[in-house]
């Protein structure tokens, strides 16, 4: 077995033994373990947040007096803890609806959106951009002045400039690649501190 083969099995095999329902729930764990972003008593939202591994751990660290919002264009079965909207972060009125959800801002934004993949790489890259601006955009509105943010976003191109971008609204932007996700993946995640919302555009 390919050695990227037999740790995405380990951590499908953690995910089931832990009761997570994804393995992706293990990126959040890692980059929350070098981060520190999520607290107790945050408030935090998860765009394309299904089938909701990491609404789990984010539920679990913000803790009973915490709150966390989720949206995804599928159903998600419920997480304890979390609130789910079933619609497309692309809804203009889906700004407001997490804030009212949340009781006030966001501290924290959480971004694992990935659109359908065609297979054609161009292609795929330029969609997975497109909508994590609009999750900027939407972040830009949620987000608390000094709030946090994670981004995943894939290699290529137009990533140089989403990450210029990124550096107008934060005051810190690094780039994280936790070792859950697969190192033969184009996959990385913009880890955001010191949001300043000054910076609004419309
Ligand atoms: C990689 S999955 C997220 C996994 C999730 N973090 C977890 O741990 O369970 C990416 C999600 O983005 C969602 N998505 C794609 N486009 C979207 C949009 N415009 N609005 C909301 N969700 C979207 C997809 O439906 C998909 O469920």
């Amino acid at each position: 077995m390919r050695l990227a083969d037999a740790r995405r099995d380990q951590y499908r095999r953690l995910a089931k033994d832990q009761g997570f329902r994804a393995r992706s729930a293990y990126k959040l764990l890692q980059i929350n373990n070098s981060y520190h972003i999520l607290r107790k008593g945050g408030k935090v939202v998860d765009l394309g947040c299904a089938p909701g591994g990491w609404l789990q751990v984010a539920t679990k660290e913000v803790g009973g007096n915490g709150r966390v919002a989720g949206i995804d264009l599928k159903e998600v079965e419920p997480v304890a803890g979390a609130t789910v909207i079933q619609g497309s972060i692309e809804d203009p009125n889906v700004a407001g609806k997490m804030i009212e959800i949340l009781g006030g801002k966001a501290d924290v934004i959480l971004s694992d959106i990935a659109p359908n993949v065609s297979g054609v790489w161009d292609v795929d890259h330029a969609r997975q951009i497109s909508l994590t601006e609009n999750a900027l955009f939407l972040a830009q509105k949620v987000l608390r002045e000094g709030g946090s943010a994670v981004f995943k976003v894939f290699e290529g191109d137009m990533l140089n400039d989403f990450r210029a971008e990124l550096k107008k609204s934060f005051g810190k932007v690094l780039l994280s690649k936790p070792t859950a996700s697969r190192q033969e993946s184009s996959e990385l995640y913009m880890v955001c501190s010191g949001f300043k919302p000054q910076q609004i555009s419309g």
